[in-house]
C-alpha cells in the first residue's frame, strides 16, 4: 500500500519526476488529441496531471513555460488548414469534489469575486450538461455556414468544415429572426434581415451511444475497424482526412455557447443566448436550467445524476455558467480558464485494474461468455470484480491476455466490461486466451456455426449449466411462474441429480424435497404447491418457458394467437411460421429445429403429460379497446408494478414493444423515464401517465 506519510521531494528528485510526468503526459496528449486513441483513463490522465501541478506548485522553478500545465493541449494535424480564433476557445475548471461541495466551493468563488456578501441576494446561474465529445466553432457569415474549426490549442484549430457539413443536425443556414426591437441595433443594410453578419456558435459534435453501437456492429459484421467509445469516434470522425468517411459516422452536435459575434444584439443571459441559438435552428439540449445559488446547482448536478444513464448520450458531468453575461465579463479569466464557469464531474466510469483470471460461463442457449476475473476496482460507484469480454474476436480484437492491465468501463447498470489494454504494462508471464474445445461445465464439443460470432456448447439438456438456466427459464414469473424456485434450489436440484429434465420438475415429492439441504417440510410443501399451482397455463406462457431460441414473450404471444394448438405450432412449416406476424425466416427456422427433434417434442408430451394444461381455443382473435395498438412503457408508474401495466395493456388487445418507434402508438411513462420519452417526444408520439392508461382501459376509478 501507499506510505501513510509522504515525504515531500528533494529538488533533485522532484526535477526527475517531473520530467517523467511530463513525457507521460505528452504522450498521453498525443494520444489523446492527434491520434484519437486514448490509452488510459481520464481519471488515471488527470492523477498525472494533477501530480504533476503539485510538484510545480511545490517548486515553482520546475514550472517551464513548456510544460503541459501550461497549455490546453493538442497540435493542429498538418493535414487540415490551420484556422486563428478571434475570441479564443477557452478550457473549463474541473470541480473534483464530488457531492453538493462542488456547486458550493464554485458558488463561494464568484460571490467572494463578486465582492457579494450573505446579505445579497443568491447568484444566478445557467446549468447543463457536459457533454462527452469535440468542442467545434461554427461560423456563420449572414447567416450562411462558412467556416467549422476544433478548438487546438485555442488559438489555432483545424479547418473541418468538410466534415462538420455532413452533420445532419448542424444546419447549413440559420433562421432568419424577426427584427428586435433595439433602438441601439439598427439593421444593417447588407444583411439578409433577422441573422447576424458574423455569429460564431459553439457546441460539442459528439456520437449517441445507439448510433456508436449500431455502426461498430456493422463495421464487426463487415470485418471493419471499430470505434473505442462514443467520444473517441465523434472526435476521430471529425478529424478524418477523407470526408466520405465522415460521412457515414453518424454524429450529432449540440450548441453551447459564442465566438465572435457582428451586428447580432446579443441576450442579456447565457440562458438567453442559447433560447435565440435555438431559434436559429441550432440544436440545443433540453437538459438546462436556471438556478439561483448553491443549492439549485446541487439540485441540478443529482437530478442528471439520476438521468444519465438513460440519456442517448455520454456526458461526464455537468457544467455550471453565470447566467448574466455582463458578470461573466466582469469576472473575467484566470490563463485559460474563465472564472465564471466551472465543470463538475461525476465518479469516473472507467478505471484501471489486472485480469486475474478467464473464465467462460455457459448460457440457458448453450453460448459461452467469456469473463475476466479481475483485481478489485472501484468505477462509476461501485467495486467491481468481474466484467464480460463478450466473445472470442473481441478478446482477440482487444489483445486482451491473462495478467494485463485493463481499463474497465461501466455505464449505467450494463455489465462491466473491458475497454482497452495497456499494452506497454503486460507482464512476461502473461497468458493468452482460447475457447476451450469443450464445455467447461459438460464436456460436449463446443461449436463454432458459419456467420455466428459466439462459440456454443453442443450439450443441450444434457449440460448441466444450460439445464440449470433452462429451468429457472421455464419457471420465471412471465413463463410458468412457479412461486419459490430460485437459484440456489435449482443448483441443488440439477448438482444434485433430482433433475434431468424439465418434466422431472413435476416429479418431485415433497420426501424426496425435503431430503435436500436447508429445505424445511414447509419450503418444500410449499414447493409442490406452487408447481401444481403452475399446471394451468396458457398457450402462449408454456411456449415461452420451452426457452426455443429467438422466442421472445411476445413472439410466443404471437405464435399461441395466430395458430391456436400447441399441435399446430409444432407440426407448422417454416412457411406457416413465418405468416405469423413479426416472425422472420430466422426465427421461423429456429422453432422449426426446436421441434423437428424428437426429444424436444418428447419433452412437450411428458409435460403435458404430468398435468400442464392451457385452454386451447380456436385461433385466439385479440379483443378488447387495444387491439392492434403498440404500446411501450417506461419509468417508473405510481402504483402498477412493470409487469401489472404490460398484463393489463395485454389483455385490452395491445402490443407491448420494447423500444420506440415511428409504429408505437403510445407510451406510458413514470418518474425516471429517460431515453424512450424523450424519443417519443421527438417523434410526436401519444405520451400518457398511469392515470391517462387506466382511463384508456376503461377503469375511471384512477
Ligand atoms: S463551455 C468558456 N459548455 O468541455 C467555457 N464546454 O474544457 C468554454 N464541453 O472541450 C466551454 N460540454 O467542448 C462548455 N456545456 C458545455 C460543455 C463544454 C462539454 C467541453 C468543451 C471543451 C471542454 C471545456
Amino acid at each position: 500500500g501507499e506510505p501513510a506519510v509522504q515525504l515531500m521531494p528533494s529538488a533533485a528528485s522532484a526535477t526527475e519526476r517531473a520530467a517523467a510526468l511530463r513525457a507521460q503526459i505528452a504522450r498521453h496528449d498525443r494520444l489523446y488529441y492527434e491520434l484519437d486513441a486514448p490509452e488510459i483513463p481520464d481519471a488515471e490522465y488527470d492523477r498525472l496531471f494533477r501530480e504533476l501541478q503539485a510538484l510545480e506548485a511545490e517548486h515553482p522553478a520546475l514550472r517551464t513555460p513548456d510544460s503541459p500545465t501550461q497549455r490546453v493541449g493538442g497540435k493542429p494535424l498538418p493535414a487540415f488548414a490551420p484556422v486563428r480564433h478571434v475570441v479564443p476557445m477557452l478550457s473549463i475548471r474541473t470541480e473534483t469534489d464530488t457531492e453538493s461541495t462542488g456547486a458550493l466551493s464554485f458558488d463561494a468563488r464568484v460571490r467572494r469575486e463578486l465582492k457579494l456578501d450573505d446579505t445579497q441576494p443568491p447568484v444566478e446561474y445557467a446549468a447543463e450538461l457536459k457533454f462527452d465529445g469535440l468542442a467545434i466553432n461554427l461560423r456563420y457569415e449572414h447567416g450562411v455556414l462558412v467556416l467549422a474549426a476544433t478548438r487546438g490549442d485555442g488559438e489555432t484549430g483545424e479547418d473541418v468544415t468538410q466534415n462538420v457539413r455532413t452533420i445532419h443536425e448542424v444546419p447549413l443556414t440559420l433562421v432568419p429572426q424577426p427584427p428586435s426591437h433595439s433602438p441601439l441595433q439598427p439593421p444593417s443594410l447588407f444583411d439578409a434581415p433577422g441573422v447576424p453578419e458574423v455569429l460564431e456558435v459553439r457546441g460539442e459534435v459528439y456520437m449517441r451511444r445507439d448510433r456508436f453501437d449500431a455502426f461498430n456492429l456493422r463495421a464487426d459484421a463487415a470485418g471493419e475497424k471499430t470505434l473505442v467509445n462514443p467520444r473517441n469516434a465523434a472526435a476521430g470522425s471529425i478529424r478524418q482526412l477523407d470526408p466520405a468517411i465522415a460521412a457515414r459516422r453518424p454524429l450529432s452536435f449540440f450548441a453551447y455557447g459564442l465566438g465572435e459575434v457582428q451586428g447580432w444584439n446579443v441576450p442579456a443571459t447565457h440562458a438567453g443566448v442559447l433560447d435565440a441559438l435555438a431559434a436559429f435552428g441550432l440544436p440545443v439540449c433540453e437538459h438546462r436550467a436556471v438556478c439561483s445559488g448553491a443549492d439549485a446547482l446541487a439540485a441540478f448536478h443529482a437530478r442528471i445524476a439520476e438521468a444519465r444513464p438513460g440519456l442517448p448520450f455520454d456526458i461526464d458531468g455537468v457544467v455550471y455558467k453565470v447566467n448574466s453575461l455582463a458578470l461573466q465579463q466582469k469576472l473575467g479569466f484566470v490563463t485559460r480558464e474563465p472564472r465564471w464557469a466551472v465543470a463538475h464531474k461525476y465518479p469516473a466510469q472507467e478505471a484501471l485494474t489486472t485480469v486475474q483470471d478467464i473464465e467462460v460461463q455457459v448460457g440457458r442457449t448453450g453460448k459461452l461468455t467469456p469473463v475476466a476475473r479481475l483485481a478489485p476496482v472501484f468505477v462509476g460507484g461501485v467495486t467491481v470484480t468481474n466484467a464480460t469480454l463478450h466473445n472470442e474476436s473481441e478478446i482477440r480484437r482487444k489483445d486482451v491476455h491473462v495478467g494485463d492491465t485493463v481499463v474497465v468501463r461501466r455505464a449505467g447498470d450494463v455489465i462491466p466490461e473491458v475497454v482497452s489494454v495497456l499494452s506497454d504494462r503486460r507482464p512476461p508471464h502473461a497468458r493468452a486466451f482460447s475457447m476451450p474445445m469443450n464445455c467447461p461445465v459438460c464436456g460436449s464439443d463446443v461449436v463454432r456455426e458459419e456467420g455466428e460470432i459466439d462459440h456454443r456448447c453442443t450439450g443441450g439438456l444434457y449440460c448441466a449449466a444450460q439445464r440449470k438456466q433452462a429451468l429457472l427459464h421455464f419457471a420465471g414469473r412471465r413463463a410458468m411462474d412457479v412461486e419459490g424456485l430460485g437459484d440456489k434450489l435449482v443448483e441443488q436440484l440439477v448438482d444434485g441429480g433430482l433433475i434431468r429434465s424439465l418434466p422431472d420438475l413435476y416429479r418431485l415429492g415433497v420426501l424426496k424435497l425435503a431430503e435436500l439441504d436447508r429445505m424445511a417440510d414447509k419450503s418444500a410443501e410449499n414447493l409442490v404447491a406452487a408447481l401444481e399451482k403452475s399446471k394451468t397455463t396458457t398457450l402462449g406462457r408454456f411456449l415461452f418457458a420451452l426457452g426455443i431460441r429467438h422466442v421472445g414473450e411476445a413472439t410466443a404471444k404471437d405464435l399461441a394467437r395466430h395458430l391456436g394448438s400447441m399441435d399446430r405450432i409444432m407440426d407448422a412449416s417454416e412457411a406457416e411460421l413465418a405468416q405469423v406476424p413479426d416472425v422472420g425466416p430466422v426465427v421461423a427456422a429456429s422453432i422449426h429445429r426446436f421441434f423437428a427433434q424428437p426429444h424436444n417434442r418428447e419433452v412437450v408430451e411428458q409435460l403435458r403429460a404430468c398435468g400442464i394444461r392451457w385452454e386451447e381455443g380456436e385461433m385466439q382473435v385479440a379483443s378488447g379497446p387495444l387491439v392492434g395498438k403498440t404500446v411501450v412503457l417506461t419509468g417508473a408508474l405510481p402504483t402498477l408494478s412493470r409487469d401489472e401495466a404490460k398484463d393489463l395493456l395485454e389483455a385490452a388487445g395491445a402490443k407491448v414493444a420494447g423500444s420506440v418507434s415511428k409504429k408505437t402508438d403510445f407510451v406510458v411513462a413514470g418518474t425516471d423515464a429517460g431515453s424512450k420519452l424523450i424519443k417519443a417526444q421527438e417523434l410526436g408520439i401519444t405520451i400518457l401517465d398511469e392515470s391517462g392508461l387506466l382511463s384508456l382501459l376503461g377503469n375511471r376509478e384512477s
